[in-house]
């Protein structure tokens, strides 16, 4: 054995993620197969289509990473594979490669939450103890937890309906930011925060904030969704808008609906923030804000957060923007977590199995 590492699967949405990390949390290698160019020329994930491409890339993009660290499986402890939640047939891949590696080498698979990954990287590059207040935004989730230790999560409050990333990539598509070609290239999110920055009058779109009446921590943002749908139309008829034509007000309503989802996440955090001192849940004189998930690598939205945080003397994190979005590196990491901790690691691959929900 040249190495003890342990190896890190993910699979669970159109991400092929690999990583490969030594016992002492020294990153040997990643790899990473992103399906985001295929799934935005189809206007959206069409879950077939993402589990075969996880089918035709999952060996390729293990095997380059075992070869970029110049390691053989025979050098791993562990094999730490997303579980749940997750697309079912996606996850599926992943889960199937990574028990037919278990059997063949004989090695114990670590299950892992996509979300606590999600949360639990940050503290890879950054000094942060247990318990933290974390806020977790991505295209498929939004919630806010206390993670009380690497598997204890006590989950605040999450999403009654969409997620904040899939409001943008969908509100970006029916804005055909894709025509712009500076913007071509970028997820939904990205392309609005980019065009935003450009924007000179927010004022004339408004979005209204969602539950706000509610004293607890959910969310909402397909009203952020059916709002832009309903400012697009208007402006296109005004216009007379056809085809590919984008509205010329393009940049000022994507900086109003980015407005409008920053100041809900704000609320929402800051109810969080209360529940946590009503319930002594975070110590007094540390107060730790993890951010993560896709939407974290939004600056608009980290620098609101941020000032919230100082208003709150919490300390914010969030992972660098390519651990923000989906990888293997998160997997491994929170593998490493568990193994340190001799917590869920599974030697009977029958114990083990998906939980998309
Ligand atoms: O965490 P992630 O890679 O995958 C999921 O688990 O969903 O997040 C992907 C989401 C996409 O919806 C994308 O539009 C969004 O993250 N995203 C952003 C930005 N970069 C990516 N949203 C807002 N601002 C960004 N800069
Ligand atoms: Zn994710």
């Amino acid at each position: 054995r040249k190495y003890s590492s342990i190896l890190g699967i993910e699979t669970s949405c159109d991400d092929t993620g690999c990583a490969l990390i030594d016992l002492n949390g020294k990153i040997l290698s990643e790899a990473l197969h992103s399906q985001n160019l295929i799934h935005l020329r189809n206007g959206g994930i069409i879950p077939d289509i993402a589990q075969d491409l996880h089918r035709r890339y999952i060996k390729p993009v293990v095997d380059k990473t075992l070869e970029k660290a110049d390691l053989s499986m025979s050098d791993i402890n562990a094999i730490a594979v997303t579980v749940e939640p997750g697309l079912p047939l996606s996850l599926a891949v992943g889960m199937k490669y990574a028990k037919h590696l278990a059997r063949k080498y004989q090695k114990p698979i670590i299950p892992i939450h996509h979300m606590e990954a999600h949360a639990l990287i940050a503290r890879m590059d950054h000094d942060i103890s247990f318990p933290f207040l974390t806020l977790l935004i991505s295209g498929g989730h939004c919630l806010l937890a206390v993670a009380q230790d690497v598997n204890e999560f006590k989950l605040l409050g999450q999403s009654l309906d969409g997620a904040p990333g899939e409001v943008f990539d969908k509100a970006a598509r029916r804005m055909k930011l894709r025509n712009i070609p500076e913007l071509s290239q970028m997820s939904g999110g990205q392309a609005i925060e980019t065009a935003a920055a450009k924007a000179t009058n927010h004022d004339i779109f408004k979005f209204p904030l969602p539950l706000t009446e509610t004293k607890d921590c959910n969310f909402s943002f397909n009203g952020f969704k059916s709002t832009a749908l309903y400012h697009i139309l208007k402006k296109e008829k005004e216009h007379n808008i056809e085809g590919d034509q984008v509205i010329p007000e393009v940049n000022d309503l994507c900086l109003a609906m980015l407005m409008g989802t920053t100041r809900h996440l704000l609320h929402r955090t800051q109810r969080a923030m209360e529940f946590c001192e009503i319930n002594n849940l975070l110590p007094e004189n540390k107060k730790q804000l993890v951010v993560s998930g896709g939407v974290a690598c939004n600056n608009y939205i980290f620098k609101a957060l941020s000032i919230l945080c100082e208003e709150y003397d919490y300390k914010i994190y969030r992972p660098q923007p390519k651990l923000c979005t989906d990888n293997g590196l998160m997997i491994a990491w929170n593998g490493l977590e568990k193994w340190r901790k001799r917590i869920d690691i599974v030697t009977d691959l029958n114990q083990i199995n998906i939980n998309p929900t």
